[in-house]
């Protein structure tokens, strides 16, 4: 079957990316910049933590981190997102990685924050619960956090609403839905916590609490 969703359409974007992105008014990207806000509050950072920033795209979110002194592992599928992220975050490190594929053999270390934007809602449910148990309990520094905001509702009523609103501009992407997600990541021993933040992005809060129960 044909990848829904190759690196190519992401290379393709890079170029105009941030544009499409800044003051965005319509579906998705509305409120893109309260989202990233609402990120970097939610990790709570001090000065030199590390952080990675998974889909990183052009830098932009893991840009708001460098800002509070901390340290940036980055990693794309997309080589042409990556490029302009180096421009961006000279100080950073960087991996190209597909986060579908086994993680990366090179960066063994763990982080105290993994955070994410606008990205899980390529994967299916299932598949973000796996991503998740395994960097929570493969790649999180101890007391770290996971902070993944995407493109997601508190119901499938808050999503029906959102699709009314959005009109000709809804796409049907495997988004989140949190009166789901939030009980399934209790029950594999995480504990999550979901903020709406525009109509249709919100942001998740993920940290380890009885890992031993699933995973
Ligand atoms: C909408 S952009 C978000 C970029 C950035 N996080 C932001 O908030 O501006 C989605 C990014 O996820 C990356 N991406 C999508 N699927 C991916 C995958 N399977 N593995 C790694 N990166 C992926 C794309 O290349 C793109 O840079």
């Amino acid at each position: 079957m044909a990848d829904p969703y190759p690196a190519s359409d992401f290379d393709a974007w890079a170029d105009t990316y941030d544009a499409s992105v800044f003051g965005n008014q319509g579906f998705p990207f509305e409120g893109y910049e309260r989202v990233l806000e609402t990120v970097v509050e939610l990790a709570e950072v001090r000065p030199g933590m590390r952080v990675l920033d998974l889909g990183t795209g052009t830098g932009l979110l893991a840009e708001r981190f460098t800002q509070h002194g901390c340290h940036l592992w980055c990693t794309d599928f997309s080589i042409e997102m990556l490029k302009k992220a180096r421009q961006r975050l000279p100080g950073a490190r960087f991996a190209l990685h597909d986060l579908r594929q086994p993680w990366l053999k090179d960066w063994s270390q763990t982080f105290d924050r993994i955070v994410s934007a606008y990205v899980f809602h390529h994967f299916e449910d299932a598949r973000k619960v796996e991503i998740i148990l395994e960097l929570a309990h493969q790649r999180l520094a101890p007391d770290g956090r996971i902070v993944i905001a995407d493109i997601g509702f508190e119901t499938m009523e808050g999503w029906d609403t959102a699709r009314n609103q959005a009109g000709e501009e809804w796409e049907q992407e495997l988004y989140w839905t949190a009166s789901w997600m939030i009980p399934e990541l209790q029950s594999h021993g995480l504990m999550a916590t979901y903020r709406q933040v525009s109509y249709c992005a919100g942001v998740y809060c993920i940290e380890p609490g009885n890992l031993d129960k699933g995973g």
